[in-house]
């Protein structure tokens, strides 16, 4: 019988749970087993493991966050911590392990299954986007309209009052939320950090907008944005400030900043992201039950599609810059 442990790394996501419940309806449907192991992979060092039951993933679909909880496990990054999680997973008939979480859990489960022969699935969960092998991870689309609903309430103070608003997204190093959500909102002008722009463009837009009689500006930074309004990290502990600041000096124009921050990780999963969770989490189970592994799941137009850890890790995802000219063009 087919033994699966199941954990979740890295930053949480919208739709983990239901991932989560899925991987279980679906492990029991097919006839196995399913553990669930609390604390990602400090959890299977541990020896954590919870055997579940269809009833034990009840009334989860909905919620935000991890209920298995999920933590950055240092001990897990060497050979030692691995050959202690191989051995607690042996000891428990645990043959195969599906890990929902980001790059760096997927880095952490191939070495996994290299070293010490543990079948592994990867489930891509994460609000930055950043995963290749798949159109969309589980998360981006709850994140992106958590942004768009702060957006919009900003957008009420910043047209009321006749002001410019600086609002950084969450992505340290890839601009997809910001970009996605930056359209879907509105945004005068959107920064990520893959195609950097100058304070000099920043201002000239805003210039150009005040000269269509523009009296308000939602500028979208992404936290991971470089560039000349950026100069002094120890000074300005975040990019949206600093550009806050830059544009203050150089247009003598009154400007307000907000850092998103955590709030856009929170929150009840959209429609779309628990029918991903579903279907990759149901996909995971299935992949195991065909004895394949090595392999992340992904949707690629609607469709389920696995590729291996190593090939979806090195496939950069790509900034589509149809959609950052569009915005331009839009907000123009
Ligand atoms: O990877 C997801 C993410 O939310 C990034 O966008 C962000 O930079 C980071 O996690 C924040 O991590 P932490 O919760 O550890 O501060």
């Amino acid at each position: 019988m087919l033994k699966i442990g199941v954990l979740t790394s890295g930053g949480d996501a919208p739709g983990m749970n239901a991932a989560l419940r899925a991987i279980v309806r679906n492990g029991i449907f097919r006839e196995g087993e399913i553990l669930a192991v609390q604390h990602g992979f400090q959890g299977l060092i541990n020896n954590q493991f919870t055997p579940m039951q269809r009833g034990s993933v009840a009334d989860i679909i909905q919620r935000g966050g991890t209920v298995l909880q999920t933590a950055r496990c240092e001990e897990f990054r060497t050979p030692e911590g691995r050959a202690r999680a191989a051995k607690n997973l042996r000891e428990n008939n645990i043959s195969s392990l599906i890990i929902i979480g980001g790059d760096g859990s997927f880095r952490g489960g191939e070495l996994l299954q290299k070293e010490q022969g543990i079948k592994v699935i990867g489930i891509p969960a994460t609000i930055d986007n950043d995963i290749g092998g798949t159109d969309f991870c589980i998360g981006f689309d709850t994140a992106v309209n958590t942004v768009i609903d702060a957006v919009n309430k900003i957008r009420d103070t910043a047209t009321s009052h006749e002001r410019i608003f600086v609002v950084e997204i969450m992505g340290r190093e890839r601009g997809f939320l910001a970009l996605y959500a930056g359209l879907a909102a509105g945004a005068e002008s959107i920064l990520i950090p893959e195609r950097p722009t100058s304070l000099e463009d920043i201002c000239n837009k805003l210039d150009h907008g005040f000269q269509r009689g523009k009296k308000h500006s939602i500028i979208m930074v992404a936290e991971g944005v470089g560039g000349d309004f950026y100069p002094n990290r120890a000074l300005h502990k975040t990019p949206a400030y600093a550009l806050g600041e830059a544009i203050s000096d150089k247009m003598g124009l009154e400007t307000r900043v907000i850092v998103l921050g955590h709030l856009q990780r929170g929150g009840a999963p959209s429609a779309r992201d628990r029918i991903l969770a579903s279907r990759m989490g149901a996909f995971a189970v299935d992949l195991l039950c065909e004895d394949k592994s090595g392999l992340i799941t992904g949707m690629v137009r609607e469709e389920m599609k696995a590729t291996s850890i190593g090939e979806a890790l090195s496939l950069e995802p790509e900034i589509n810059d149809e959609i950052l000219k569009l915005s331009h063009i839009l907000s123009l």
